[in-house]
């Protein structure tokens, strides 16, 4: 008999013993978790490490599994950003829920193929539980309501506008249809417009205003021009939750607009899409009703590992438009009557991505979720109480979806030295190891962005940060005017 299970021949080691190791890996992650606050957040791999990387070998006979997650944990895993860490301020990071990494286990462990209901039939179950439970949130009503779990909302935004496109425009319009959305919108949704075919001058950027809201009045006049031009506008994305500044857009405007000239509307809520569990800020999404479709990462604020996002549609006859196809050798495991993943969306075999979300809402109950999106605003809103006490701070975004925007500006500092400065800045917090904040670039100069939606992040946190925030600017600055 062919005992593939007993892989390394030499040692004769079986099975059982192999995953007796991984249980040791498994005790050493809850381990970890719990000490997740004493790891550095960001132990970046040497030369020697690379090297030694570069360096392995893939083996022609089977080894220790012991040996193997060591290796992996000592130099790929632990030189790469700790982004759950209490005082990782940067992206759009969080702590991750131990129930979905249980869930995920558990899919990964089965391995079903959430591919079509036939397949899984209880996976696609829990699937469109949670896709109906969360159109519910957004306001959407009926029976139509449909949707998809995918990698990520590059791919869920993707996945809209293809759907958008279909339902908007026949193939002969393709070339001139065009998409219109704020200049503070995720990047992935011009790559997504790219990647179905759709050229630069066919994505238009509209200015925002002051608070990074997209200008509807500006958008209104280039959907004019370009209907008078004989374009075809056929979509506009509105955001729920901005990547830099956690910035709603006036979605109810933008839902009025988009019935008044019959276009797809599409909410990017795949950072505050989150904002929907929580009944006291769910009025902030107000207008997300008007929309056809929403994106929302659950891997970004809900706790999930990656990758757990979501499309949902309130029409899922759109979906399927866009994505159904009929191979004859899925003909005996496809199913009309619920509808498969594989064509609600572009991917075929797939992962139950759900059932991670699923656990966790199972094991924590919402509650728990309310409190931590009301939580991460009242930490926002202590980053920028903090810097208000000190002088020369000047807040440029005020929170918003727990995040917020700043920059150090010494009097008589010119616009340009200030953007020196905050570069600066963000370096000396990052070398300190203590926390990490990244710049972004609004309005055409550099700020420093905290985005604080990580449930394990204290007040102290919040205090002990903005005070060697001041400390490192005051430093840098004298430093830097000599
Ligand atoms: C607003 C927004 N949209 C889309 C994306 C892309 O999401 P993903 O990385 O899951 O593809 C991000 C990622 O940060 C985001 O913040």
């Amino acid at each position: 008999m062919f005992d593939w299970l007993e892989f390394d021949q030499k040692t004769k080691k079986g099975f059982e013993e192999q995953m007796e190791q991984v249980k040791e890996v498994m005790a050493r992650y809850i381990e970890k978790n719990s000490q997740i606050r004493e790891l550095a957040i960001y132990d970046k791999p040497d030369q020697e490490t690379l090297d030694k990387i570069i360096g392995w070998d893939i083996p022609a006979k089977g080894r220790e599994v012991r040996d193997i997650s060591n290796e992996l944990i000592d130099n790929v895993f632990e030189k790469a950003m700790v982004l759950q860490h209490p005082r990782f301020f940067s992206f759009v990071s969080t702590a991750v829920s131990p129930y979905s990494v249980a869930g995920s286990l558990l899919s990964d462990i089965y391995n079903v193929n959430a591919g079509s209901w036939e397949l899984a039939p209880g996976a696609g179950l829990i699937e469109e539980k949670l896709i109906k439970w969360m159109g519910g949130l957004a306001g959407y009503d009926g029976d139509n309501i449909g949707g998809i779990f995918l990698s990520g909302a590059s791919m869920a935004n993707m996945s809209a506008l293809v759907a958008a496109r279909d339902s908007r425009l026949s193939p002969e319009e393709f070339p001139e249809g065009v998409v219109y959305f704020s200049d503070q919108t995720h990047s992935s949704v011009e790559k997504g417009l790219r990647i179905i075919g759709f050229r630069e001058d066919q994505a238009v950027k509209i200015p925002t205003d002051d608070e990074f809201k997209v200008r509807v009045d500006l958008m209104e006049e280039a959907i004019e021009r370009d209907l008078a031009a004989g374009k075809k506008p056929f979509a506009i994305v509105g955001n729920l939750g901005t990547t830099n500044t956690g910035t709603i857009d006036p979605l109810e405007k933008l839902g009025e607009m988009a019935k008044k000239y019959d276009l797809w509307f599409h909410v990017d809520g795949a950072f505050g899409g989150s904002i929907l569990v929580s009944p006291i800020r769910r009025n902030l999404a107000k207008g997300i009703s008007m929309s056809d479709s929403f994106s929302w990462d659950t891997h970004k604020w809900l706790m999930q590992v990656y990758s757990c996002s979501s499309l949902i549609v309130k029409d899922k006859s759109n979906l399927f438009k866009s994505f159904t196809e009929h191979p004859e050798y899925l003909a005996d495991v496809s199913s009309s009557e619920h509808g498969d993943g594989w064509d609600l969306g572009p991917e075929m075999s797939r992962p139950a991505r759900a059932i991670k979300l699923w656990y966790t809402l199972q094991a924590t109950g919402t509650d728990l979720l309310e409190e931590l999106i009301e939580y991460s605003f009242y930490n926002a809103s202590l980053v920028e109480k903090e810097l208000s006490k000190r002088p020369n701070w000047k807040i440029i975004s005020h929170s918003s979806c727990g995040t917020v925007n700043f920059r150090y500006e010494p009097e008589g500092m010119s616009e340009e030295d200030v953007d020196v400065l905050t570069d600066k800045i963000s370096k000396a917090i990052i070398g300190s190891g203590f926390a990490f904040i990244v710049t972004t670039t609004l309005k055409g100069h550099k700020t420093l962005r905290m985005c604080t939606i990580n449930a394990n992040t204290t007040e102290e946190d919040i205090r002990k940060t903005v005070e060697l925030l001041d400390e490192l600017a005051k430093r840098e600055s004298n430093a830097f005017t000599g």
